[in-house]
């Protein structure tokens, strides 16, 4: 019996110490795990008071900064008309054009200024500069043209009025893209260009652009 308790001692001091150590295991993965959630929550904690920093990821793409020149409320005011006579124009061409480029052309015409004349609603008023609810009476005269013409004639006239108008405003937004001190009216710039671009590129695409109008856009273009 004796033999046998000395024997029996070192198997429940191993138990014993099996145990220790589990334990101490246990404790330390507890403190690992919460230094992590402290390390983290100090990480939050940090970037929430670093107000440069967001501020500097804010700027660029929502701010109002910058004085406004007499060109840049100009702009403003020739985005909103362009919408206002293309809009129309693009629906007339889907019940008035014989070719699907120019339907195609149409479509791109109403959902492109749909979004810009929106951006351009909310910039005239956080800038205060008043816009328009007319387009100018020389574009409702391109508009009344385009209710008369059907078929080739529709597709024609819309097209050279489109290709001439695109052209000449695409002049203007450069001027204004590479000159605005304002940071709503550089973006306004920056999406104007992008949808005029894409208007320009479906009227090209019908095929029926013609020389008679680049020539007109050249002509204005100041020397
Ligand atoms: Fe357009």
């Amino acid at each position: 019996m004796k033999s046998h308790a000395r024997k029996a001692q070192p198997t429940a001091s191993r138990g014993r110490l099996i145990a220790a150590a589990v334990a101490l295991l246990a404790v330390i993965a507890s403190v690992s795990v919460w230094l992590a959630q402290r390390d983290s929550s100090a990480d939050e904690s940090h970037s929430a008071h670093l107000p440069a920093a967001n501020a500097a990821l804010a700027g660029p793409q929502g701010g109002n900064a910058g004085a406004l020149s007499a060109l840049d409320k100009t702009f403003l005011t020739k985005v909103r008309q362009a919408g206002l006579w293309e809009m129309p124009a693009g629906r007339l061409a889907q019940t008035h054009a014989s070719s699907e480029a120019i339907k195609r052309a149409g479509m791109h015409l109403l959902e492109g200024h749909s979004k810009l004349d929106q951006l351009a609603r909310e910039d005239s008023e956080a800038l205060s500069v008043p816009i328009p609810d007319e387009a100018t009476a020389e574009q409702q005269g391109w508009v009344d043209q385009l209710k008369d013409a059907r078929g080739k004639a529709f597709d024609q006239l819309f097209v050279d009025l489109l290709r001439a108008s695109h052209g000449k405003i695409f002049i203007t937004i450069g001027e204004v893209r590479a000159t605005t001190k304002n940071t709503l009216i550089r973006r306004l710039a920056t999406q104007t260009n992008n949808t005029v671009q894409d208007h320009m590129d479906v009227l090209e695409d019908t095929g029926l652009v013609t020389e008679t109008t680049l020539d007109d856009v050249a002509s204005t273009i100041p020397k």
